[in-house]
This record gives C-alpha cells, sequence and structure tokens, in this order.
C-alpha cells in the first residue's frame, strides 16, 4: 500500500490531516492531487454517515488504495447542536468565516457562560481495497467566547474556547490544536486501523 487519499477538497483540513498522520509511511494526497473530481452529496444526518458516503464515493473510483474521509463540525447545545453537519453550509458554504462567527456570537449575545457550552465534532472513515470499512469518532469540548479571537486553524476557531488551554482554538499553535483537537483523536485513533494495512 503506497498511497492513502483523503476525500476532502478542504486546503486547512487537509493540512491539519497530513501533518497528524505524517509519521505513517505512505503518501497522503488530497483528492485533487489524486485527479478526482466529484461532487459528493453529503445528504447523511450525522457525521459518521457522510463520513461514510464520501470514502465509499471516491473508493468505488479507485484501484488498491485506502479511501479516507472525515466529516466534521461545531454543536452548540444552546442552538438545539446547530449548526452540526451543517457547519461548511451554514449562512451559505461562500460566506466568509467572519461574518458566520458574527452571526454566531450574536444570536448568543446574552446567553450566560454556563449555556455556551459546545464541541467540536470528527467523525472518520475508511475504506480499505477489500470494501471493508472502519470509522472513529471523536470530540473536544469548549465553550462559544464573546469575541473573535486568533489567527490560526480555520472555520469556526476563532470563537471556540478551549478550557484546558484557556485560550481560543485559533489561538493554539498547529501542534497543541493537534494534539487535543476532534480531528487529531479520531485520526490517531484511525491509525492504529491503518497500521494493518501498511
Ligand atoms: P465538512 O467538510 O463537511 O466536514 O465541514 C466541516 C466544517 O465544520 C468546516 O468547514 C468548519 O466550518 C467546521 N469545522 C470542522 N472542524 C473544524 C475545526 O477544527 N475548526 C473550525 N471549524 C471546524
Amino acid at each position: 500500500m503506497d498511497k492513502i487519499i483523503f476525500a476532502t477538497g478542504n486546503e486547512d483540513k487537509m493540512k491539519e490531516i497530513r501533518m497528524i498522520l505524517s509519521d505513517l509511511e505512505v503518501e497522503v494526497i488530497s483528492m485533487k492531487e489524486a485527479g478526482i473530481q466529484i461532487d459528493i452529496a453529503e445528504d447523511g444526518k450525522t457525521f459518521e454517515e457522510n463520513a461514510q458516503i464520501k470514502a465509499s464515493a471516491i473508493s468505488k473510483i479507485t484501484d488498491n488504495c485506502i479511501v479516507l474521509a472525515d466529516d466534521s463540525g461545531l454543536e452548540i447545545d444552546y442552538l438545539d447542536k446547530a449548526p452540526g453537519v451543517y457547519s461548511s453550509r451554514f449562512m451559505g458554504e461562500d460566506t466568509s468565516y467572519d461574518i458566520k462567527n458574527n452571526a454566531i456570537l450574536d444570536k448568543l449575545k446574552d446567553v450566560p457562560k454556563s449555556q455556551r457550552t459546545a464541541r467540536f465534532v470528527c467523525a472518520i472513515c475508511a475504506v480499505f481495497p477489500d470494501g471493508t470499512s472502519v470509522s472513529t469518532r471523536a470530540t473536544i469540548e469548549g465553550i462559544i467566547g464573546y469575541e473573535i479571537s486568533g489567527e490560526n486553524g480555520f472555520g469556526y476557531d476563532p470563537i471556540f474556547y478551549v478550557p484546558e488551554f484557556s485560550c481560543y482554538s485559533a489561538e493554539l499553535t498547529p501542534e497543541q490544536k493537534n494534539e487535543v483537537s476532534h480531528r487529531g483523536k479520531a485520526l490517531k485513533e484511525m491509525k492504529k486501523h491503518l497500521k494493518k494495512w501498511l
């Protein structure tokens, strides 16, 4: 096995994924690098379903590689776990995160800290060359802050406060984020399954 294709078009995610999987002796390439250009309808109701849909769709059109896909998002308890699986589509796919993040802060304007609990969720699915698949899932708990802060990371990181580090997720170094993030933990668990094939 010389290649893992990661089924995402999100370059920010891809950067984190490459770093987390850098100790594996295998090349991890994006869909774009594999020359794959297809639109996959993410119509699952859960993160797990969407990850499985993406990984299976790509696996069907590739030969002899492991295909990985992740589906992730932000669950805000006060908003009944929205935006959840709609995190990237919240307020429109092309709307800037500055606008999305400000809209969330506005919705939670008068909400006390105790009710601002939230989490990032990540489900990863791997489809192997023999057609079998395996999934992992992890979360990071935090709270929605009162301001936008930090330049690192992407998406909702600037409004997600991580109590463990007493700072916003966008203020963590990439190494710190990967150590504790939903994606970092789900991928670490996935590595145990990948190693059986490498
Ligand atoms: P997906 O590509 O459908 O999995 O969408 C994931 C979306 O969830 C991203 O586009 C972000 O809006 C949000 N998200 C997931 N993980 C993170 C993260 O680590 N930081 C900030 N936002 C995230």
